[in-house]
């Protein structure tokens, strides 16, 4: 079995080919955000189109919303984020370092603490356990707080007259508060499902390890409204769905996966069960993709402070409130795992050649034209156009020896590469390489199905 891969291989890979960059780079930066570059953004949104051709489009009653970050405030009110949704916070009065307090007990302790275990309990577990500050080794703490995770702003020009409204943590809410809205547009029945894409925020007190934690990201959310009988149906459905999308969808490594369960006080405020799908990320197992059974609390709650009914009436005129269950995964998170799994070093020829072993739906570019030498630029840019007047993601390289440039196009995860030699515009044929396997083909240029290029390596 290979060796792990360290988070700072990766993190140095997807920096230097354009996946990803340092955010405010020329500035010094700006701690834990990142930007994501040519290769990156493409991937992203490949990434998305895919979640929402599995989940949605493919998917009987499944609805694609898109709602707004900034809501009124009454909804964070409601969903219960601004009493519930922080984190104890304690800070090193020696070295000004901030932890959460949780995280510090679970890296020093076997204490067995849960979301809800009472701030005094932590400060004795803290002070009893002898915890010094992991960064100055002293032990001065103040004492722990709760600090809100969400990020606060306002709207309006009056300075004594401005309204607090919050960067959404979490785009679930935009669909509770539209539930009346789809319902009645679509005149779906339930159960059926809502999704949404979109950017969620949180001022998190220990954003880390790359793109896994981050104060700024995008959530890929589904909310889908069952009858209460139907909630245990549906959460194991989306097990199943998840993993099918996983492992044959997006091709990752069985081993890398694992499913973690939790008990009643481990999980959030308005969950009647979670589970999380974990990856086995370099910094360690951790939490990928969630999936929680949210009964009917999110809809009752916004009845309770909106005043406006939520209840569905069925075919036999039951009334009722529905349940909701919900896979929420992010997306960076996801395309960290994605970029993980296909990471891969050999050697060759007494050579490390880096590969991103992409599955071909996810690499940024399908195929890399190369014309042997400069000489062959008019034959070959002809081709690279022709090719990307089909619509088939392109990109096209005249520099450097042919070897260095496969290894380019290997690091980028290039499935294909087409290269032009001096025979070509005689015989009107090309060579085509294979990245995972190397091998190479002759085949002439009208043989070529760019929608189906792995068929020339069975
Ligand atoms: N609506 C439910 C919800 O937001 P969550 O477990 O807090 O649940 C769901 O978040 C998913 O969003 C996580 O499994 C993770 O993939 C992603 N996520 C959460 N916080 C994140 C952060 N700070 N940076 C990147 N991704 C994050």
């Amino acid at each position: 079995m290979k060796e792990k891969i360290s988070q700072e291989i990766i993190v140095n890979h997807l920096k230097n080919y354009g996946f990803v960059f340092q955010n405010s780079e020329i500035y010094g930066g700006l701690a834990n955000a990142w930007d994501f570059g040519p290769l990156g953004a493409i991937i992203k949104n490949l990434l998305k189109n895919i979640w929402i051709n599995y989940f949605v489009t493919s998917t009987k009653n499944m609805f694609l919303i898109d709602t707004n970050i900034i809501l009124n405030s009454s909804v964070w009110d409601a969903s219960g984020h601004i009493n519930n949704f922080s984190d104890p916070l304690i800070d090193c009065k020696k070295c000004k370092n901030r932890f959460r307090a949780d995280k510090l007990i679970g890296e020093f302790t076997n204490e067995k603490i849960t979301e809800q275990t009472d701030i005094s309990i932590l400060e004795k577990i803290i002070n009893n356990n002898k915890i010094k500050c992991p960064n100055c080794k002293n032990i001065d703490w103040t004492n722990i707080r709760k600090f809100n995770l969400m990020f606060e702003t306002s709207i309006g020009v009056v300075d004594n007259n401005k309204n607090i409204v919050y960067l959404r943590p979490e785009t679930a809410q935009g669909i509770f508060i539209n539930f009346k809205n789809i319902q009645r547009t679509t005149r779906a029945k339930i159960p059926f499902g809502v999704a949404q894409i979109g950017k969620s925020f949180r001022n998190e007190i220990t954003p880390s390890n790359f793109i896994f934690r981050t104060r700024e990201f995008e959530q890929m959310e589904i909310e889908h409204f069952v009858e209460e009988s139907q909630e245990n149906m549906f959460f194991d459905y989306y097990i199943n769905k998840i993993q099918k999308f996983l492992f044959d969808v997006l091709k990752l490594k069985k081993e890398n996966i694992s499913i973690e369960n939790y008990s009643k006080d481990e999980i959030a405020h308005y969950s009647k069960k979670t589970i999380d799908f974990f990856y086995d990320f370099p910094h360690g197992k951790s939490e990928l993709w969630g999936l929680a059974n949210r009964g009917s609390y999110d809809l009752m709650q916004h009845e309770s402070f909106s005043k406006k009914d939520m209840h569905y009436l069925d075919s036999n005129n039951n009334k009722f409130i529905p349940s909701v269950i919900e896979p929420s995964v992010g997306l960076e998170r996801l395309l960290y795992a994605i970029l993980i799994d296909a990471y891969d070093e050999e050697q060759v020829n007494n050579e490390t050649r880096v590969v991103m072993r992409l599955d071909e739906k996810l690499a940024p570019y399908k195929i890399a034209v190369l014309p042997l030498t400069n000489k062959l630029e008019d034959f070959a840019s002809k081709i690279y156009q022709s090719i990307l007047n089909k619509g088939v993601s392109c990109t096209y390289d005249t520099s450097g020896s042919i070897g260095k440039r496969y290894r380019r196009q290997d690091a980028i995860g290039t499935p294909y590469c087409l290269t032009v030699d001096f025979d070509s515009q005689k015989d009107m044929s090309v060579t085509i390489r294979n990245r995972d396997s190397m091998e190479q083909v002759r085949v002439n240029i009208k043989d070529i199905n760019l929608l189906n290029l792995s068929k020339l390596f069975k």
